[in-house]
C-alpha cells in the first residue's frame, strides 16, 4: 500500500498530484526539479566514461532521465541512445543536449516495448536505481531480455542499484526526511521531503516526494510525486540475469570499484552475454 502522506515536521500535510500529466507520467513532477537536485551529483560519471571508453560501439542508457549521464558520454565522443518512458524527462535530456551542443538519440518507452536495433550496443547502462522501476519479476526479465537482444557480441551491461547499506528500512516508515532545502535569488524557497513505506516481504518501497515551494509573499505550492520501487538482492539479480541470457562478470560496492560489503551504499553489477 502506498503511504498516506505523513505530516511534515512543520505541520503541513501532503496534497494530490495536480495534473493529468503527473498521473500518466510518474516522473512528470520530478522532471521539473531533477536537475536542481542532482546538480552536484556526478560520482558515477567517471565510471561510466571509463566503461564507455572500452568500446567503439554505441552506448545505450536505460532510464536516461534528464540526460545527466548521456550528455557527458556524448560530449566525450560516444554515440549515445537514451530510452525513457517519461516524456517530461526526455524533454529535459533534449534541452540539455541542445545546450551542450551534443547529439543524443532519445526514444520514449521501456526497452521491452521498443524495437531496439539488434546486437547494436557495446555498453548498456541501467544506472542510478532505474532497475528498481521494474515492478515485478516479469518486467525485470522482459527488460533484461530486450537489453540482451540489443547488445553486441561481447558487449557489457552495467546496473547500479542500492547496496546493502541503503536497503529497505521499515523502521523509518512514515518519517518525513528533508532531502533538499534552498532559497533562490528571487526569494523563493524550495524544500523537498521524502516519505517512504517499506515492505520487506514485498521487497517494495513506496516513495512519496513532496516538492514544496514557498514564495517571497509566503504563498506555498506543493507538488507530490509517488514511486513504487522493487528492491533487488545480489543473488536474485544474478539469477534474473542468467534467465535473460547474461552471466555476471563482476560485482562492486562503489563507483571506485571497491568490494561489495555490509557498508556499501551502492551495488554495481557488470554482466556479459552468456555466449559472449
Ligand atoms: C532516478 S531517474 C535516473 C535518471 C538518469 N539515468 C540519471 O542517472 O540521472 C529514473 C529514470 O528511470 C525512468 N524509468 C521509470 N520506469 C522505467 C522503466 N520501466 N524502464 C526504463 N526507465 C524507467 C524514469 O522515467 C526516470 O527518468
Amino acid at each position: 500500500m502506498p503511504p498516506s502522506y505523513a505530516k511534515t515536521s512543520d505541520g503541513h500535510t501532503g496534497g494530490k498530484c495536480d495534473s493529468l500529466e503527473a498521473m500518466t507520467d510518474p516522473y512528470a513532477v520530478d522532471a521539473d526539479y531533477y536537475d536542481l537536485l542532482h546538480d552536484d551529483f556526478d560520482d558515477d560519471i567517471g565510471l561510466w566514461l571509463s566503461f564507455a571508453g572500452q568500446t567503439d560501439l554505441p552506448v545505450l542508457e536505460v532510464g536516461v532521465g534528464s540526460g545527466r549521464i548521456a550528455v557527458a558520454l556524448a560530449a566525450a565522443g560516444h554515440a549515445v541512445t537514451g530510452v525513457d518512458p517519461s516524456a517530461a524527462m526526455l524533454f529535459r535530456a533534449q534541452t540539455r543536449a541542445n545546450e551542450e551542443g551534443v547529439e543524443l538519440t532519445l526514444i520514449n518507452g521501456r526497452p521491452q516495448d521498443l524495437a531496439l536495433p539488434p546486437e547494436r550496443f557495446g555498453l548498456v547502462l541501467v544506472p542510478l536505481d532505474v532497475f528498481l522501476c521494474c515492478v515485478d519479476g516479469d518486467e525485470q526479465v522482459a527488460m533484461l531480455r530486450a537489453l540482451a537482444a540489443a547488445m553486441a557480441f561481447n558487449g557489457t551491461l552495467a546496473l547500479d542499484l542500492p547496496g546493502p547499506a541503503s536497503h529497505l528500512d521499515p523502521a523509518t516508515n512514515g518519517q518525513p526526511l528533508l532531502v533538499y532545502s534552498n532559497q533562490d535569488e528571487a526569494g523563493e524557497h524550495l524544500d523537498v521531503w521524502h516519505v517512504h513505506e517499506d515492505d520487506l516481504g514485498e521487497q517494495t518501497r513506496w516513495l512519496r516526494i513532496a516538492y514544496e515551494r514557498t514564495s517571497a509573499d509566503g504563498s506555498i505550492r506543493r507538488q507530490i510525486a509517488q514511486h513504487r520501487l522493487r528492491y533487488v538482492h545480489r543473488f536474485e539479480l544474478e539469477y534474473l540475469l542468467r534467465l535473460a541470457g547474461f552471466r555476471v562478470a563482476d560485482v562492486y560496492g562503489d563507483y571506485d570499484l571497491g568490494p561489495l560489503t555490509n557498508d556499501s551504499a551502492r551495488m554495481i553489477v557488470i554482466a556479459k552475454p552468456a555466449k559472449g
